[in-house]
């Protein structure tokens, strides 16, 4: 590293995002519609009604380019945003690599990654048309944590359900939910169908992000004072997350760079677009060659080895059919540590851009993804998230390729998140005790094969 190189790329809170980038207007070809399971019609906003406030419906359907960030939103993302770009000068020097590294750092957010981003937002839209009663899943805990903290700052009761092996390997990710006033409940529970219909057939059930949705779900959808929140893969979502590329933007432009690739793990989708949709802009524009690669785990590779199909986005069958790479809604991902990641399917606007070949994909083992994430520990002085650990492989990846190749590549990646709630998972690969689980495309779910 050369003396006086810039490391950190901070913008004032005066250069927060203004508005949404909303990518469905810059789209070749329009994304397919949700599908009523019964009828295999377009459903329409009413059958959405029952489960989300009207604007976040009407989010969810639009085609228009920008949408303004009320306020109250942009006042509550003050609290971490603009978050910092980092140059990973150290990760360069110890990979003795002509790449440039940069990192967007969300794990600066009270809860510890980017999920923040659309808590608020939702908590915001929520409480405007006066919701007060707010029921959402949580795998790893993040998303659970980022909607106790937005439910908290509107004053919205909130409840997680929580799949049962991060609820019992992330006690602390527990007691954040709770201290911010959330109920936690591990799922498969008792106090649902779903959940019931779940354990009779495998009462040692560890539980998955599609059996946790279908809970949360039912209880939004049974229950009159109460509306259901999702953390990732529906459109407005990904659309709240681009502040995330829009800030990195700015900041590529301080440090006098433009990424070759943009780079985000991939569980639903919704950081790696946060990342990848504003920089996508120009290339769907065809003014960029801008590489755009989400990362996923080998034992849950929804994009690079699932069906571009119509499927239900919870486990049990009780949503829309929605037109994404998946697994099938009936695939019970294996317990590894990014919990975050273990996710059937993939947002539809990440498979749509996929499939019209405007974004890579690539599946890592938990291992070499443990390996990277210290690596990175060392060089840069964070613990990332076992997530975000894809993400920072891919992007070694890149930059030893860059260097075999003799070329100066820019990389960009987004590190979702930190894993201070994660040190379980890292005793264990530091002990030797992790495996890499294939993926099968059959049900497979048991805690030994993680152990
Ligand atoms: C730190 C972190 N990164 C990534 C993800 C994956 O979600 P998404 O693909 O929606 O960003 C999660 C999900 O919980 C997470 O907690």
């Amino acid at each position: 590293m050369s003396p006086g190189q810039q490391r950190r790329f901070v913008l004032p809170e005066s250069e927060l995002p203004t508005h949404f980038y909303n990518i469905a207007a810059d789209l070749p070809e329009p994304l397919p519609p949700p599908l009523h399971p019964a009828t295999r019609e377009p459903i329409g906003p009413e059958a959405l009604a029952p489960l989300f406030p009207m604007e976040l419906i009407r989010q969810e359907v639009s085609t228009e380019r920008v949408i303004p960030i009320p306020e109250p939103v942009r006042e509550a993302y003050r609290i971490y945003r603009p978050s910092p770009l980092i140059r990973a000068l150290g990760l360069e020097q110890s990979l003795d690599t002509p790449a440039r590294i940069y990192y967007k750092n969300e794990s600066v957010s009270p809860a510890g990654s980017h999920k923040p981003n659309t808590a608020i937002a939702q908590a915001f839209y929520n409480q405007a048309e006066g919701v007060t009663r707010l029921v959402t899943e949580t795998g790893a805990g993040q998303w659970g944590s980022a909607l106790a903290l937005a439910g908290a700052l509107f004053g919205i009761e909130t409840k997680v359900f929580m799949v049962r092996v991060s609820y019992e390997q992330k006690p602390y990710r527990r007691s954040f939910i709770q201290t911010m006033g959330a109920t936690v409940v591990p799922s498969p529970s008792r106090e649902t169908n779903a959940g019931r219909q779940v354990l009779a057939a495998d009462p040692d059930s560890t539980g998955s992000l599609g059996i946790a949705i279908s809970e949360a779900v039912e209880e939004a959808a049974t229950r009159e004072d109460t509306k259901y929140s999702i953390g990732s893969a529906l459109n407005h979502v990904l659309l709240h997350q681009t502040v995330i590329g829009q800030e990195a933007i700015k900041q590529m432009e301080m440090a006098g760079d433009a990424p070759d690739v943009v780079i985000g793990c991939a569980g639903g989708g919704s950081n790696f677009s946060g990342i990848a949709f504003p920089f996508l802009r120009d290339r769907l524009a065809g003014n960029s060659q801008t590489r755009f690669l989400a990362v996923e785990p080998a034992s849950c590779p929804s994009l690079t080895r699932g069906e571009y199909r119509y499927d239900f986005g919870d486990a049990v069958g009780m949503t829309p059919l929605l037109k994404m790479h998946t697994l099938g809604h009936e695939f019970r991902p294996a317990p590894i540590h990014a919990g975050g990641l273990r996710y059937h399917g993939m947002a539809p606007l990440v498979s749509h851009l996929y499939e019209l070949g405007f974004i890579e994909a690539r599946a890592y083992g938990q291992n070499t993804c443990f390996e990277a994430a210290i690596r990175f520990a060392r060089t840069e002085g964070l613990i990332p998230a076992p997530e975000s650990s894809h993400a920072i492989r891919a992007a070694i990846d890149e930059a030893l390729d860059a260097r075999e190749a003799g070329e100066s590549r820019v990389i960009l990646f987004n590190l979702s998140g930190h894993g201070y709630f994660d040190m379980a998972a890292y005793d264990q690969y530091l002990a030797g005790g992790l495996t890499d689980v294939e993926y099968e495309p059959v049900a497979m779910a048991t805690a030994e094969a993680v152990a």
